[in-house]
């Protein structure tokens, strides 16, 4: 029998987990799942518990949840780990044996996962850090650099206020945690002593205008990290290589390492983020370019 997954979104068209899932389900160590990945397009308002169980009747085990949903499916779910209700959003449910809704958010594992795999497992440990952003993506990465156990962090934000209560958010769970708040006006400062820095905006992003900061305050050892993959070298990526910064996470690397654990839950297996499935997916990005 086929075993079916998905990914549920509103526009879901430009989703890329069926490249990333399609991919891992073609490769030969795989071959003995009979697997499909599909697109599944529920509009705004409409993931109720109903429709879930409806997709469960279909056959499917689990699926990947997208913008505009994530919030919803952590309402949704029975059982939930920690990230979930830290963030306030799942981007995976499934369906357990009991007949219950589980729900994970991966994406806090897929930047801590993505970072260490580019700049190494241990050295972000005492570091300073600087967010930029103050969204459900910045959220789950402030969270996340709490585990990978850095020094300090400072949220920037167009609108400090946002920083602000996301600051507060944190500290409910990590009351020790070192965190500042600032708006961009504040980044001379935050810059001086970050080691890295991390685009958590969707400034950047295709279609939208550039993060405006000047990264000549900033050492030329510090790291990069862009979280916006399309284009794969955002105007602050691109900004970065011409200063010569040598350490720069492009933001195919979170992406790719969100989906490792959900393929494990719908699929039974850990799936190997690999040079090959990074190349699918900038050829996917580069066939919509
Ligand atoms: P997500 O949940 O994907 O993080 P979001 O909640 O809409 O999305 O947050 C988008 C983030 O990008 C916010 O931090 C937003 O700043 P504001 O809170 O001040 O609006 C930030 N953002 C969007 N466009 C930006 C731009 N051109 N320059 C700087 N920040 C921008």
């Amino acid at each position: 029998m086929t075993v079916k997954a998905g990914v549920v979104g509103w526009p879901i068209e430009h989703s890329l987990s069926p490249v990333l899932h399609g991919y891992w389900l073609s490769q030969p160590e795989h071959s003995s799942i009979k697997g499909s990945y599909e697109r599944i397009a529920i509009p705004p308002g409409e993931l109720t518990r109903e429709n879930v169980f409806k997709l469960r009747d279909q056959g499917f085990v689990g699926f990947n949840v997208t913008i505009p949903h994530k919030e919803t499916a952590f309402s949704l779910a029975d059982e939930l780990d920690d990230a979930a209700p830290f963030t306030g959003a799942a981007n995976v449910l499934f369906f357990m044996e009991d007949g219950r809704i589980g729900a994970r958010n991966t994406d806090v594992s897929g930047i801590q996962d993505s970072l260490m795999q580019s700049l190494g497992n241990i050295s972000l440990a005492g570091k300073n850090v600087v967010v930029l952003g103050a969204g459900g993506a910045a959220r789950a990465i402030a969270y996340a650099l709490q585990g990978l156990h850095v020094a300090k962090v400072s949220v920037l934000n167009r609108h400090k206020d946002r920083a602000e209560k996301l600051v507060e958010h944190v500290k409910k769970y990590r009351p020790n945690a070192e965190l500042v708040t600032g708006s961009f006006k504040d980044w001379p400062t935050a810059a001086k002593d970050a080691w890295l820095v991390i685009n958590a905006t969707s400034a950047g992003m295709r279609g939208h205008p550039p993060l405006e900061i000047d990264l000549a305050r900033l050492s030329s050892n510090a790291a990069i990290c862009d979280i916006v993959y399309n284009p794969l070298e955002t105007p602050l990526l691109k900004a970065a290589r011409a200063r010569g910064h040598k350490r720069i996470v492009d933001g195919l690397g979170m992406l790719m390492y969100q989906a490792k654990p959900s393929f494990e839950i719908f699929f039974g297996k850990n799936p190997e983020v690999t040079p090959g499935l990074r190349a699918a997916l900038v050829r996917a990005l580069a066939a919509r370019a």
